[in-house]
C-alpha cells in the first residue's frame, strides 16, 4: 500500500527555541515516516519579504541543517528547495489567472502582514496561490502547517476547485494536518516561551547559553518547589524521575537549576552537535537529491495543466 502524500513548506527558521521543538519540530519528526513525505523550503515565499541574497541563501541552508539535525532522515523524505522547482510559480501564475482581487484580500495572513508594516507587494498579495501550487503539484493529502495557516490551505482547495471547474479535474482536495503538541512551552519567566518576550532557552544552544538562561528562569521566595524550573524540567523527565531529586533539594533553587542545566544540556546536545557536524556541501547534495525527486512528479501534473490550460 502506498502510503498518503504529506507536504510542508519550512520557512527560514532562525534563532529556534525549545518552544518551537516540543510545539512544531517534535509533533512533525514523530509523524512523517508514516506519510511520502515532502519537505521544502519556501525561498520564493520567503523573497516576499526578504530582498538579501546573502541571507536567503543562508536561510536556506539553516532550515535544511535544523530539520536533519532534530531527526528528518533526508532518505525517508524528500527535502527541496522550491525555487529549484519552476513549476511551482509556473503554477502559481495559472492560479492567480483564477482568482479574484477580492477573494485573495480576505486573507488573515495577508491583512496581519500589513498591519504589521510589511511592504503589501504583489507577491505578498498571490502568496496562497504560490502555495496552493506548492500543495497542489504533488498531489498532498496532509499539510502539516500552524493553525494561522489554516486559510491558506482553504485558498489551496478553492484553486483546486476553481480549475477543476475551468478545465479539466486534474487535482485532489489536501486537507491542513494540525499536530498535537505537548501544549504551550513555558519560558524562563513562565510565561509562553516566545522570541519576542527574551525568555527563550535556545534549541541549539551552547552550554553557556544554557547556563545563563536557566539561572535567570524566576523563581517565587516561598520555599519549597520553584514552578517555573520544575515546569521546564517536566519537558525533559517524567514527575516521577523528578520527585526524589525535587524532595532532596527543598527550597534549594541553586542545587535545582543545576540539575535543570545538565538535563537541558543532555537534551540539546546530541542536536547541537548534529547540526554542527552537517556541512553545507551535505546540505547541497541532500538538496540536488530533492530536487531530482520532485521534479519527476512535479513535471507530469504539469504536464497534465499545460494541456489541460491549452498551452499544450
Ligand atoms: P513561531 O515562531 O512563534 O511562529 O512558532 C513556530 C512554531 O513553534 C509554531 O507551530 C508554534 O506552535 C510553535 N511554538 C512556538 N512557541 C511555542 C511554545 N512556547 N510552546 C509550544 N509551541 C510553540
Ligand atoms: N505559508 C507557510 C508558513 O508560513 C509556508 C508554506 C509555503 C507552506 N508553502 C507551503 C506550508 C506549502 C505548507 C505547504 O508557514
Amino acid at each position: 500500500m502506498a502510503k498518503p502524500r504529506l507536504l510542508t513548506g519550512l520557512q527560514p527558521s532562525g534563532d529556534l527555541h525549545i518552544g518551537n521543538y516540543f510545539g512544531a519540530l517534535k509533533p512533525f519528526v514523530d509523524t512523517y515516516e508514516k506519510y511520502d513525505s515532502f519537505l521544502m523550503v519556501v525561498d520564493y515565499h520567503a523573497l516576499t519579504s526578504l530582498k538579501s541574497p546573502d541571507e536567503l541563501r543562508k536561510n536556506t541552508i539553516e532550515a535544511v541543517r535544523t530539520y536533519l539535525a532534530v531527526g528528518v532522515d533526508p532518505n525517508k523524505a524528500v527535502i527541496f528547495k522550491q525555487s529549484d522547482v519552476p513549476a511551482h510559480t509556473e503554477l502559481a501564475w495559472i492560479f492567480d489567472c483564477l482568482v479574484t482581487v477580492p477573494f485573495l484580500m480576505q486573507a488573515h495572513a495577508y491583512k496581519d502582514k500589513v498591519a504589521k508594516g510589511l511592504e503589501a507587494n504583489a507577491g505578498l498579495f498571490t502568496y496562497p496561490m504560490l502555495m496552493a501550487a506548492d500543495i497542489l503539484l504533488y498531489d498532498a493529502e496532509a499539510v502539516p502547517v500552524g493553525e494561522d495557516q489554516r486559510q491558506h490551505i482553504e485558498y489551496a482547495r478553492e484553486a483546486a476547485a476553481k480549475f477543476n471547474k475551468a478545465f479539466t479535474e486534474v487535482f485532489k482536495a489536501p486537507k491542513e494536518l494540525i499536530l498535537k503538541a505537548t501544549g504551550v512551552v513555558p519560558g524562563t519567566d513562565g510565561k509562553k516561551m516566545s522570541k519576542s518576550y527574551g525568555n527563550t532557552i535556545p534549541l541549539f544552544g551552547s552550554r553557556e547559553e544554557i547556563q545563563k538562561a536557566v539561572m535567570s528562569i524566576v523563581t517565587d521566595s516561598s520555599a519549597g518547589i520553584p514552578e517555573n524550573v520544575y515546569a521546564m524540567h517536566k519537558l525533559l523527565k517524567s514527575e516521577a524521575e523528578l520527585a526524589p531529586l525535587y524532595e532532596a533539594n527543598k527550597g534549594s533553587y541553586k542545587a535545582l537549576k543545576d540539575a535543570l542545566v545538565e538535563d537541558l544540556d543532555a537534551f540539546i546536545a546530541p542536536m547541537r552537535e548534529k547540526r554542527e557536524s552537517i556541512s553545507d556541501a551535505e546540505v547541497a547534495s541532500v538538496l540536488a537529491d530533492g530536487a531530482e525527486k520532485a521534479r519527476e512528479v512535479s513535471e507530469a501534473k504539469m504536464e497534465a495543466v499545460r494541456k489541460a490550460v491549452g498551452v499544450r
